[in-house]
């Protein structure tokens, strides 16, 4: 390609997104306005279309080629493949296991008289906390798990919160304890979590528990909810693990981090993505299964989807919108519209793995109350 066509190359393509905004849906349009079908579903179709741009963008202008590629790229494999990735259709799994669950409670009750008890501290006034603690007692009294709710103004002390961990700790009608997170800037996250007795940790957030989860041959009492929830999705929708490649994006303490560890037990070769990366896309792009929680909407793009993996987008993001009638909607971390054309399988958001979450809750709460009263 001449530099004259490189430049011209470079020139339409920031015109065509100069209009565009950062809302992924948009581009998508774009792209179905080309009328592109079929013929383009390949992958060496795709190796040699982002070939092409590189020189064309590099040699054009070696500044911004970067972005111009990766839209490129967007396109390309967009043009590539239809909406073809199955949903991973976490709200339907989350159902099943709680029917599973409150089963084995009905069973538990009618057998040793005992249901089991889930203890919340929620501290501060952050609304998407209140929603989240709202839906996890909900969700136990739906099973027939006993909720205990503490609320504490945001100004409280960190020994207040201690206080009432040490007393549900001794409460053996109590069989897990959760602390919401975050906490407000002037507590300290360690005490707190490190406070809550491993045996009712089922958040699984008490550095004993992860330490356990990081070892080789060393089993946690309890694996965090979140990327348990991952795992178990991946597992009922018979998602290959052993010897795949894993990427996961964020590195997170509550679901990054774990996901990781989760991933590597299960004999993937993982890598992890984070803000210091230099080169997220192009690790991204060679994972069979990607696990994404970085909390921005959007962030994932089709570009960074190798053809054929599996998405799990853990991200729940309020985007402005204002056809709805809240003003928001929630948007993933994964850019769907795009993704879903290129994954095999993907998570919605909502429905994916937000209600997970809260499942494996549940399912933990259940493992402590059967250890803690020796029921098998
Ligand atoms: N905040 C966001 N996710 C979680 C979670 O899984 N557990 C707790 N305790 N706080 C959270």
């Amino acid at each position: 390609m001449t530099s004259a066509a490189a430049a011209a190359a470079t020139s339409s393509a920031t015109k065509m997104f100069s209009t565009a905004t950062d809302n992924c849906s948009h581009r998508i349009f774009l792209v179905t306005d080309l009328q592109v079908r079929r013929p383009w579903r390949s992958s060496a179709f795709l190796r040699t279309s982002r070939t092409i741009c590189t020189h064309a963008c590099t040699a054009a202008s070696p500044r911004s080629s970067s972005s111009v590629i990766n839209e490129l790229a967007n396109i390309f494999t967009a043009m590539a493949t239809e909406a073809s990735a199955k949903v991973i259709d976490g709200k339907s799994v989350a159902k099943e296991i709680r029917e599973e669950i409150a089963s084995e409670i009905s069973r538990m009750k009618e057998s040793i008289g005992v249901v089991p008890g889930l203890a919340v501290i929620l501290v501060g006034d952050r609304k998407d906390s209140a929603t989240y603690v709202r839906n996890k007692k909900k969700a136990c009294e739906s099973v027939g798990i006993k909720s205990y709710e503490v609320c504490l103004a945001e100004d409280s002390s960190e020994q207040e919160v201690l206080k009432y961990i040490s007393g549900f700790n001794d409460d053996p009608s109590v069989n897990g304890i959760l602390v919401q997170l975050p906490l407000p800037s002037h507590m300290n996250e360690q005490n707190v979590l490190t406070a809550v007795s491993i045996e009712k940790d089922v958040d699984g957030f008490n550095p004993l528990n992860i330490g356990c989860l990081a070892m080789r041959d060393r089993e946690p009492l309890f694996v965090p909810c979140t990327p348990k929830g991952c795992i178990e999705l991946l597992h009922r929708y018979g998602v290959p693990i052993k010897g795949k490649r894993a990427v996961v994006i964020g590195r997170s303490n509550i679901v990054g981090m774990p996901a990781a560890l989760l991933l590597q037990r299960e004999d993937a070769t993982v890598s992890v993505v984070h803000s210091r990366t230099k080169n997220p896309e192009e690790i991204t792009r060679e994972a069979d299964i990607v696990i994404a929680a970085v909390g921005q909407a959007n962030m994932v793009r089709g570009s960074w989807i190798k053809p054929g993996s599996v998405v799990i987008d853990v991200g729940i993001n309020p985007v402005e919108d204002a056809e709805s009638k809240r003003g928001y909607r929630l948007a993933g971390d994964v850019c769907y519209e795009e993704a879903s054309k290129i994954a095999s399988a993907i998570t919605p958001v909502p429905g994916g793995v937000g209600p997970m979450t809260i499942a494996m809750l549940l399912s933990n709460t259940l493992a402590a109350a059967k250890r803690a009263n020796n029921f098998q």
